[in-house]
């Protein structure tokens, strides 16, 4: 079984440790984070791992995750590059989303890669029971590439492969579909607080339509999902929503309208006329007052 070491064995770093040690994928041997408070938790968490302090006192390790926020890799690399460079056979990798294996080039000749799984690690414990089904995009060097794919495929996640050139925007749909829709509940939810409605009792009202929306997006597509006042081409209620929005906060009024054109665009594609779309484009782009 390959040994790996995890340099911030955070949220994501504990889930995915836990998992491959249940899994025996992967034997998890050193890891280190900033405060050794937090690495001894993490250590604790995955039931395995000895906790470090520093990464030149971790032992040595067929794999090396770098799992810290996306601003520290860079800078973590180049610690663990003098560490690992008499072993060539060595593997490092990270999971971000916005950064491709480049920014492990310094720890050359070991093979490198990044491999992001696409799930919300907000709470490490609710992901271990929910990250199987997840996809992952993988990219870097072969050996790391196979290596990782074998290791989320034990997993049970999807692998799909990028190009390093298309992360970035890889990245910003993620961050659409995943951060922008928890910023959409919290504009939900405060809207439903300036029509008096309490938040346990809008996040009951929202639960169904939330999830069934989710569900026929995507069974149907976007175009077929769409439904609501822009998609009638009903300007009147458009108008008087935007208004009542504009009486009460600026940013709710300032999120519809640049949401409610998104919604008129999509809604071209599906039978708004375009009459009716060329007033809702008018009447949402209109400076706020
Ligand atoms: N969270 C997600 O949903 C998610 C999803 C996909 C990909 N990712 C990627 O996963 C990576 C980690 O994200 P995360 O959410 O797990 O972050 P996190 O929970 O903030 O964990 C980061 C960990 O890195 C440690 N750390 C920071 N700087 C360090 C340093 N210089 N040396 C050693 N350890 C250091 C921190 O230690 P302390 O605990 O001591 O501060 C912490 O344990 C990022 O690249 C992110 O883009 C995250």
């Amino acid at each position: 079984m390959p040994t790996l070491n995890i340099i911030g064995a955070g949220k994501l770093g504990k889930t995915l440790a836990r998992l491959w040690q249940q899994q025996g994928f992967f034997q998890i041997r050193s890891l280190c984070n900033r405060s050794a408070e937090s690495t001894r938790a993490a250590a604790q968490f995955i039931g395995a791992g000895t906790a470090c302090g520093s990464i030149a006192s971790m032992a040595d390790a067929d794999c090396w995750l770098i799992a810290c926020g996306d601003g520290q890799i860079g800078e973590v690399a180049a610690q663990l590059a003098p560490r690992i460079s008499a072993h060539p056979d060595t593997i490092v990798f990270h999971c971000s989303g916005a950064l491709s294996s480049e920014v492990l080039s310094v720890c050359g000749p070991a093979a490198i890669a990044s491999a992001h799984p696409v799930h919300s690690f907000a709470d490490p414990q609710l992901s271990v029971q929910t990250l199987a089904g997840s996809s992952v995009a993988v990219e870097g060097d072969q050996a790391a590439v196979a290596l990782l794919q074998r290791a989320f495929s034990a997993l049970d996640c999807n692998i799909l492969t990028i190009e390093p050139e298309h992360k970035t925007l890889y990245h910003a749909g993620s961050v659409f579909a995943c951060n922008y829709l928890t910023a959409l509940m919290d504009l939900s939810l405060r809207t439903f607080a300036a029509a008096g409605i309490e938040e346990q009792q809008a996040l009951q009202l929202l639960k169904p339509i939330v999830l069934q929306t989710a569900a026929n997006n995507m069974q149907l597509g976007p175009e077929k999902s769409l439904t609501g006042p822009i998609a009638r081409g009903d300007v009147d209620t458009v108008r008087a929503q935007l208004n009542a929005l504009q009486n009460t906060d600026a940013q709710l009024a300032q999120c519809y309208r640049q949401l409610g054109l998104a919604c008129v665009e999509l809604a071209r594609r599906g039978a708004l006329p375009d009459a009716a779309a060329a007033q809702l484009t008018e009447l949402l782009s209109e400076p706020t007052r």
